[in-house]
């Protein structure tokens, strides 16, 4: 199995290589080039992070690997490649007219591949593709650019987690590396626990838009399990960290850092803003926090969550503990 794994690094290797290749050396590589001046990503991050185009055929890099004497079925394994439903004799590039970001392990070893169309048609297809999970490919334990994150947090221990690509691109462009993005999959327990390793504090910098939002709630429970400190930032007008940097700078985020909230009083903020004033509401409300307390292993971090909803909705924390015990007992 190790050997196998070997052959799935080594042709993934020389898929990323290809598409650096045709990024900077082939004349369908301009759409590619223009798309990334327009983002304006500089020169120094795309040759740093190794960034590729692939071309709009269906089989650029299946020729490539044929060419080099390379075993298609291994660029299949690698999630290179997929295959006809038709005719399953017939293999096919998975990544077409994408700008390509090479994911790399721990070890800078090429993984696995995420892809950007740019294509215009918007109705067509997705607009990010990442590759399937396989022998060497997880992406629910893998954070993108964790290696370089690495090596940044062990002066400060405090890592910024993002939603997307161009988000952490955004803020190598600005020299700044202490980040981390998931890989287009909602946040896992293994992730967290990764990051728990990595720094003493996370910080969730989602899209300033509802989706990014409920995503940085829904994490929430995670770090309360793993015992992981995490707070939160929110960028205005539904920008992401990429719009966000570009406008404001690395300056502009600083000031949101020092202002961020601790995640678990930004959420119970949020949910007790809700609240329309009634006794319903109030149980309503009550029910609706029971699966966070449920999260919260630390006993001082659970009594200062308490004590918050406590005060906004006029209730004893007894009353409160009572009220979930309840719950409970008519549950069963
Ligand atoms: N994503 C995905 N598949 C999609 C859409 C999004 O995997 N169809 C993932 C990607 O990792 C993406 C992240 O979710 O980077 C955030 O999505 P979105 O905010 O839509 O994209 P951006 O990163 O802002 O990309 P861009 O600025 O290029 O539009
Ligand atoms: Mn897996
Ligand atoms: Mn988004
Ligand atoms: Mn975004
Ligand atoms: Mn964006």
């Amino acid at each position: 199995a190790r050997k196998e794994r070997e052959k799935l690094y080594k042709i993934l290797r020389m898929a990323a290589d290809f598409f650096y290749r045709q990024l900077h050396h082939s004349s369908a590589g301009k759409v590619a080039r223009d798309y990334l001046r327009k983002r304006a990503l500089p020169d120094e991050v795309v040759e740093a992070e190794r960034l590729g185009y692939a071309g709009p055929e269906w089989d650029g890099l299946l020729s490539h690997l044929k060419s080099l004497e390379m075993d298609p079925e291994a660029g299949v394994a690698a999630g290179l490649l997929g295959r006809s439903s038709k005719d399953p004799s017939r293999l096919y590039d998975r990544f077409r007219n994408r700008l390509i970001f090479p994911i790399v392990d721990d070890q800078e070893r090429v993984v696995g591949f995420g892809g950007r169309t740019l294509s215009t048609d918007v109705e067509g297809e997705p607009k990010y593709l990442n590759s399937p999970e396989t022998a060497v490919y997880h992406k629910g334990r893998m954070l993108y650019q964790i290696s370089k994150a690495r090596q940044a947090c062990r002066q400060v221990r405090q890592v910024v987690l993002v939603e997307g690509y161009m988000d952490l691109l955004a803020f190598h462009a600005q020299g700044f590396y202490r980040v981390v993005a998931t890989l287009g999959t909602a946040l896992t327990p293994q992730q967290v626990r990764i990051l728990g390793r990595l720094a003493d504090e996370v910080i969730l910098a989602y899209d300033g838009d509802e989706a990014g939002e409920r995503a940085m709630m829904r994490a929430l429970p995670l770090f309360l399990q793993e015992e992981v400190s995490v707070s939160c930032i929110r960028f205005p007008n539904g920008m992401d960290p990429d719009d966000f940097l570009k406008k404001e700078g690395l300056g502009g985020f600083e000031a949101l850092v020092r202002g961020r909230k601790d995640l678990g009083s930004y959420t119970i903020h949020k949910t007790l803003d809700i609240w329309d004033g009634s006794t319903a509401g109030k149980t309503r409300i009550v029910s609706e926090l029971q699966p966070l307390f449920a999260a919260v292993r630390q006993p001082i971090i659970r009594s200062e969550y308490l004590r918050l909803v406590a005060d906004r909705l006029s209730l004893s924390e007894e009353v409160i503990q009572r009220q979930w015990m309840h719950s409970a007992r008519n549950m069963v």
